[in-house]
C-alpha cells in the first residue's frame, strides 16, 4: 500500500514536471512535452552546477549534450562517413559511394546556441571557424579530393548554425578573392538578431519549448562574450531603447517587423520599444550591432549579392520572425527566396525527424529541405 502510494506520488510529480500547456496546433504535443522535460532537466542541472560554483553552466550542458548527441563516424553501405578537418575545424564528411563522378556539396553548420556540441569559444571565434571551413571547402584541392562540382555548392545550417551560414554567405559573396561561390544558401530556423526580444514571435512563443525566450538571450550573451547579468536587461529590450546612440534609424529599419512581416504573422502583437533604457550597453557589447553576429543587420547591397535562398521557419518558435524578416529583406534585395513555413513546427523540429522522437513535422521539414536542395543545387 505504502509502495503504491509512493508510486502514485512519484508518478504525479513526474507528470507535473513533464506536463506543460502547449499552444493548440503544435505538432504531436506529447512528444514535445517529453523532449522538453529532458531539455529542461539538463538546463536546470547546469543551473544548479553553475550556482554551486562547480562549473560554468554551459560547460556542463555541453558535456551532457555531447554525450547524448555526438556519436562516432559510422559508415553504411551507401555512405562513407569520416572525420577530418577543414580549415582547422573538426568536420564530419558524408560521401555517397554510388552516383555520378562529380557530386553536389553541402557545407552544414550544426546548431546548439554556438556553444553546444563543440569546444568552448566566444564571438568572433565561431564565425571565423565557419569562414575558415568554408574557404577550405571552396578551395580546389578540397573540391577535387571529394569530387565536388564547384558550380553546385551550398552553405547551410540550423539555428545558430543557420546564423553562421547566413553570415558566411554574406562575407564570401562579397569577397572577390574567393573564386568558387556558393550556389545556394539554406537556412533552417536561423537566429539572426539580438536587438529585439519582443518580435511578435518572441511574444507569442516565449513559453514554448524547447527554446524559451530567456534561453535565447542567454545563448546570445554567451556567444558575444558578454556578462550573463545582462540577461534581464536584454529581455526588457533596454539595450535597444531609442536613446541608444549606437542604434540609428538605419539599423532599426532592418528589424522593423511591423513593416517587414505580413499581418497574419504580426497578429495582435505590438512592438516593445523603450524611450529610455540602459545606456551604454551597445558601447560595452558592440557585437550586438555587428553584422557578422547578426546577419539581419546587413545592408541591402550585401544581401543582394548573396545566393539564392531557402529559409525554413516554424510557427511555434521565438526565432520565426528573425527568419521571416530575412526572407523579406532578401526578396527586397532581389534574391530569389523559398520561404518554407511550418504552421505546426517548433524550434529544432527538423533534427528530431528520426528515432527516438520520430517527429512528424520534423520528418516533413527534413524531406522538403532535401527536395529543395535536390531541385535547386
Ligand atoms: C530598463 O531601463 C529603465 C529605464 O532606464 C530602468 O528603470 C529599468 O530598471 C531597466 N530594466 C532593466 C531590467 O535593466
Amino acid at each position: 500500500m505504502r509502495l503504491r502510494l509512493a508510486g502514485a506520488v512519484l508518478l504525479s510529480a513526474a507528470a507535473y514536471y513533464v506536463y506543460l500547456p502547449l499552444p493548440s496546433g503544435v505538432s504531436e504535443p506529447w512528444k514535445l512535452m517529453l523532449l522538453d522535460a529532458l531539455f529542461r532537466s539538463f538546463m536546470q542541472a547546469s543551473d544548479v552546477a553553475h550556482a554551486l560554483g562547480v562549473c560554468h553552466r554551459v560547460h556542463l550542458l555541453n558535456r551532457v549534450v555531447s554525450w547524448v548527441e555526438v556519436i562516432e563516424a559510422r559508415s553504411c553501405p551507401a555512405v562513407h562517413v569520416t572525420d577530418t578537418e577543414l580549415g582547422g575545424v573538426p568536420t564530419r564528411v558524408f560521401q555517397p559511394k554510388a552516383g555520378k563522378q562529380l557530386k553536389r556539396g553541402v557545407l552544414y553548420f550544426h546548431g546548439g546556441g554556438w556553444a553546444l556540441g563543440s569546444g568552448q569559444a566566444v564571438f568572433p571565434d565561431q564565425y571565423h571557424d565557419a569562414l575558415a571551413a568554408s574557404r577550405a571547402f571552396l578551395s580546389s584541392p578540397v573540391l577535387e579530393r571529394y569530387g565536388i562540382d564547384p558550380e553546385r555548392v551550398c552553405v547551410s545550417g540550423d539555428s545558430a548554425g543557420g546564423n553562421l551560414a547566413a553570415a558566411v554567405a554574406q562575407e564570401l559573396s562579397s569577397d572577390d578573392s574567393v573564386k568558387v561561390k556558393f550556389k545556394v544558401q539554406a537556412l533552417i530556423y536561423p537566429v539572426l538578431q539580438a536587438l529585439d526580444f519582443y518580435t511578435s514571435s518572441y511574444q507569442q512563443n516565449h513559453a514554448v519549448p524547447i527554446l524559451y525566450r530567456p534561453y535565447m538571450a542567454r545563448f546570445w550573451l554567451q556567444y558575444l562574450g558578454a556578462d550573463s547579468s545582462l540577461e534581464p536587461l536584454l529581455l526588457a529590450n533596454n539595450h535597444s531603447s531609442l536613446d541608444q546612440p549606437a542604434i540609428g534609424a538605419n539599423i532599426r529599419s532592418k528589424l522593423n517587423w511591423r513593416a517587414l512581416l505580413p499581418a497574419e504573422r504580426r497578429k495582435h502583437y505590438r512592438p516593445v520599444v523603450r524611450e529610455t533604457g540602459s545606456l551604454g550597453v551597445v558601447g560595452k557589447v558592440p557585437q550586438l550591432v555587428d553584422v557578422r553576429a547578426a546577419p539581419l543587420l546587413a545592408d541591402q547591397e550585401v544581401l543582394g549579392r548573396t545566393p539564392k535562398a531557402y529559409v525554413m521557419t516554424c510557427e511555434f518558435d521565438v526565432l520565426r520572425d528573425d527568419g521571416l524578416m530575412y526572407v523579406r529583406r532578401l526578396q527586397d534585395a532581389g534574391v530569389a527566396v523559398t520561404s518554407d513555413h511550418y504552421e505546426d513546427g517548433f524550434h529544432g523540429c527538423m533534427v528530431f525527424a528520426y528515432l527516438p522522437m520520430m517527429s512528424s513535422v520534423g520528418r516533413r521539414s527534413m524531406n522538403n529541405y532535401i527536395d529543395w536542395l535536390d531541385q535547386n543545387l
